[in-house]
This record gives structure tokens, C-alpha cells and sequence, in this order.
């Protein structure tokens, strides 16, 4: 008897041979002797149907989880069923005892959300956990063939790498370091060994230090944002790709890769997961994009759009950032095309970005919008001119010499960008919510389970 994994029946002819599967009983129909039963396992969204007695029918419920064995066969509409001669009930299912998925009914987003130790046997959300590993699986593919290397990087780090306060404090959870940490009026975040620790909020600090010594390194890990919003883009713990270039000739190398990236990783995700994407995608699938080329707008050319009343009709100031009603805007005007905005106002920006060449007021940064999210990667070329980057360095107590020394010592001109993970599925998949693209959202005051 062979041990099968349901993905593997579908992919060859195991028809006529005793085998043995192992899953969840999504639904159970009755007709005459015999009970009709969909079996799904997590390996594809399609389900087996195994054909069982109905001595047993009482216990085979919706949701139990069973290992059945017997002869595949075609079915009459010549599809594969399993013909059981026995199946184990693993553990039973019932919705009297407060299961709260009934077989066949369709609930929304925000019921499913609320069970998120259940989430992963929805058909929906099984189909998105398999898209994000096929664009995991995907990144990393990419990033190899371009011969970038792989690192990890620090999750717990002394940095606010893009110096908006927004970071989570590390403090060591035991009763004397709490008592002394009130005794001496000590902030939570100089309780960690007495300096100050935090979540990280980008890795790209670090990796920066990497890319010195290696020329081209990513990462794709999580990160932290302690914003007080409950957006439907914005969550506690992300994972963002980050990538760093050493030696590199200017910006536009830099949208030049991302450009690249987003469309092979879409191009293979589309190409793997054809029934997943119909399952779990919430806005039809317009990928028109991928075959064009991406637009481009200098930050005073989206202004110029924006304060333009015959084309947007909504406010907008001038030297401010985008706002999300901008960011939708903007990638419409271009026709639904993700759109870069470059050479952004110096102010707006974090200290590490490099001045842009013919205006100083600029840094040759990006932002990469697209459809139904807006900001989908953020990035720019490195401030590599050491006194430059000292005069724009925090002055908050933060200790950077190490990060200047990379520009005293065999310093390179150097770019990089983060893409942000979930952003990414919810916009190939027209995902409304955030949450709904990870397996357990973090998001303030939502961190039980
Ligand atoms: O634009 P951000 O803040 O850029 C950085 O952190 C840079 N240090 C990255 C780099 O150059 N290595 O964040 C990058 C991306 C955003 O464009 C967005 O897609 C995503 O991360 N992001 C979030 N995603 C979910 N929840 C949040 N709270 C997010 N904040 C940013
Ligand atoms: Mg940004």
C-alpha cells in the first residue's frame, strides 16, 4: 500500500492500485449503501473523493480527519475516487461541540478571521498558504539566479533604522528587572542589559554592513512596527524582502531589479498555482501589467498631478508626502501600471538616503505603487559621502559609528529596497484585508493567538 499525498494522485496514474491517504473530511454525501466523502490533505486545493459504507457515517462528520485506505479508481465522471476497504477516524469533528464551520457554507473573511487556529483548513485560506510558500519559494529562486546571497539578520537590534519611532522595546520579563526598572525609573527600553533593544523595524541597516564584503545580499524576514493603526495595510509583524547592491551605478539599477523581481515572482506564482489563485484571489486577475513596462514619476511630477484640479480632484500639498487616497490615484492615472516615484523631498526621507546629484534637496529614493495597496516597496541609493551621512545621522543616543565606519573603510556606492511581503500577496491577489494574507496577523491589541 502506498502512502500518497493527494497532489500526487492528480499528477500521475495510480488507478487500479491499493493506497492509503491521510486528511480532513471537508463534505459527506449519503446515496443509497454508500458515503461520498471529500478528503483534503493541504497538498492542492482539489479534494479526493472517497467512497465509504455508511455503517460508519455517523462519525465520519465534516472537519474529522481520517486515514483511508483502498483501490483508486476512475469515477463515473471520470474523475479519481478512492474505494475504501477501511478507514481510521483519527480524530472526530462535531459542530455540536462548538466547531464553527459547517460543511459547504461559504463565511466571510472577518468570521474565519476570528478562528485563526482553524483558518488553515478553510479551502480559502489553505489555497493562500500555498501562494505565499510558491512566492517564497519564488523570491528566493530570483534572488539566486542573480546571484544575491542570503543572510539573516538581526531581529533584536539597537537601531530605528528609519527613525520613526515606531519601534517595539525589548525588556526582559522577570520580576527583579521589572521591580528595578520602576525603582530607578528606568523607560522600558534601556532595561535590556541597560542599553536600549528593540523589535527591528528593517533589516536594512545590517545589511548594508553584509553587502561590504559580499556585493549582493537579501533577506526575507520578519519586522516590526509598533504604529498605532488597525489599517487594512498595516500590521504589527511583517515580513519585508530586503536587498542591498554594492558597486551600483545609480538608481535606476535599482528599479530596474525591482521591476524584474515582481514580475518573475508574479510570473511563477501564476504559473504553480493556477487553482489556488482562483480559490483564494478576491479581485479578479488583471495582470495586464505584466507585460508593460513599468511607469516612472519624479516626486515634483506626481506633485504636479496631484495639485492639478482637472485631474485630481482631492487635496494635496505640495513638499508633503503621499497618502494612501494620493497612491491610488497616482497608479490609476498611469493606467493601473505599477509606478515608481522617485527623487523625493530630502525631508520626508530617513537619513540614510543619498542626496540626489543635480539637487540637493532631493534623494535619489523610490517608492514603487501599485493597485489596491499603494506603497509596496520603499528604497533608494545609499548616502556613501561620510561627512554628509554624520551630519544627517539621529542624534538620539543611537549608536552608529559602526555604520559610518562602513563609509571610512571600503566604502562602495550602495542601494537597496524593502518590499513588503503581505503587500505583495495583496496586491497580486486583490487581497482587501492585510490580515487575511498571514497566518496569525499581529495587529494592536490582537496578539492571542
Ligand atoms: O518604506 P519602508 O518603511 O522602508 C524601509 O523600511 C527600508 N529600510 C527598506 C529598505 O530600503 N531596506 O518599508 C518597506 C515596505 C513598505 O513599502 C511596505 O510595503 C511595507 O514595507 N510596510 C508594511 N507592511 C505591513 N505593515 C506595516 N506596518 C508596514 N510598514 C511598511
Ligand atoms: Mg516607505
Amino acid at each position: 500500500t502506498q502512502n500518497l499525498r493527494i497532489i500526487n494522485i492528480f499528477r500521475s496514474n495510480y488507478v487500479g492500485e491499493k493506497i492509503q491517504i491521510k486528511g480532513w473530511i471537508k463534505a459527506s454525501r449519503k446515496m443509497k449503501q454508500h458515503l461520498f466523502l471529500d478528503v483534503n490533505d493541504g497538498s492542492c486545493s482539489k479534494n479526493l473523493q472517497v467512497i465509504a459504507t455508511t455503517a460508519n457515517a455517523s462519525s465520519l462528520t465534516s472537519g474529522s480527519s481520517i486515514i483511508a485506505t483502498g483501490v483508486l479508481q476512475h469515477s463515473p465522471k471520470n474523475e479519481f475516487e478512492l474505494n475504501s476497504e477501511h478507514i481510521e477516524l483519527c480524530g472526530g469533528c462535531n459542530i455540536q461541540d462548538g466547531y464553527p464551520f459547517a460543511p459547504r457554507k461559504v463565511y466571510s473573511t472577518d468570521y474565519v478571521r476570528q478562528y485563526l487556529h482553524f483558518r488553515p483548513r478553510t479551502s480559502h485560506f489553505s489555497s493562500l498558504l500555498r501562494i505565499r510558500d510558491a512566492a517564497t519559494r519564488a523570491i528566493h529562486n530570483f534572488f539566486h539566479k542573480e546571484g544575491y546571497l542570503h543572510v539573516h539578520t538581526p531581529i533584536l537590534t539597537s537601531n530605528d533604522c528609519e527613525g520613526a519611532g515606531e519601534t517595539f522595546a525589548v525588556v526582559p520579563n522577570n520580576q527583579e528587572t521589572l521591580q528595578n526598572m520602576v525603582r530607578s525609573r528606568l523607560l522600558p527600553e534601556e532595561t535590556y542589559f541597560n542599553s536600549k533593544t528593540f523589535l527591528t523595524v528593517s533589516a536594512q541597516l545590517h545589511l548594508e554592513a553584509v553587502v561590504h564584503g559580499l556585493s549582493k545580499v537579501y533577506t526575507l524576514g520578519p519586522t516590526f512596527r509598533a504604529e498605532n493603526s488597525k489599517s487594512r495595510l498595516h500590521l504589527s509583524e511583517f515580513y519585508m524582502l530586503e536587498a542591498e547592491c554594492a558597486f551600483i551605478n545609480g538608481l535606476d539599477d535599482v528599479l530596474v531589479f525591482i521591476e524584474k523581481l515582481v514580475k518573475n515572482v508574479t510570473t511563477d506564482v501564476l504559473n504553480e498555482c493556477e487553482d489556488d489563485l482562483k480559490k483564494s484571489s478576491e479581485g479578479g486577475d488583471n495582470f495586464a501589467w505584466l507585460d508593460k513596462k513599468f511607469v516612472v514619476l519624479t516626486y515634483d511630477g506626481a506633485a504636479a498631478i496631484l495639485k492639478d484640479k482637472t485631474k485630481y480632484p482631492g487635496d494635496f500639498v505640495e513638499g508633503a508626502s503621499l497618502n494612501k487616497d494620493h497612491e491610488k490615484f497616482l497608479v490609476e492615472y498611469c493606467g493601473g501600471i505599477p509606478t515608481f516615484v522617485i527623487n523625493w523631498p530630502k525631508d520626508l526621507k530617513p537619513f540614510y538616503m543619498k542626496e540626489c546629484v543635480e539637487d540637493e534637496s532631493r534623494v535619489a529614493a523610490l517608492d514603487l505603487l501599485v493597485s489596491n495597496v499603494g506603497e509596496l516597496v520603499g528604497g533608494s541609493l545609499r548616502e556613501n559621502c561620510r561627512n554628509k551621512l554624520e551630519a544627517k545621522l539621529p542624534r538620539d543616543g543611537v549608536e552608529l559609528d559602526w555604520y559610518l565606519d562602513l563609509r571610512k573603510f571600503g566604502g562602495t556606492p550602495s542601494g537597496g529596497f524593502g518590499l513588503g511581503f503581505e503587500r505583495y500577496l495583496q496586491f497580486i491577489l486583490g487581497i482587501n484585508n492585510i490580515k487575511d494574507v498571514i497566518p496569525f496577523p499581529r495587529w494592536p491589541h490582537n496578539c492571542k493567538l
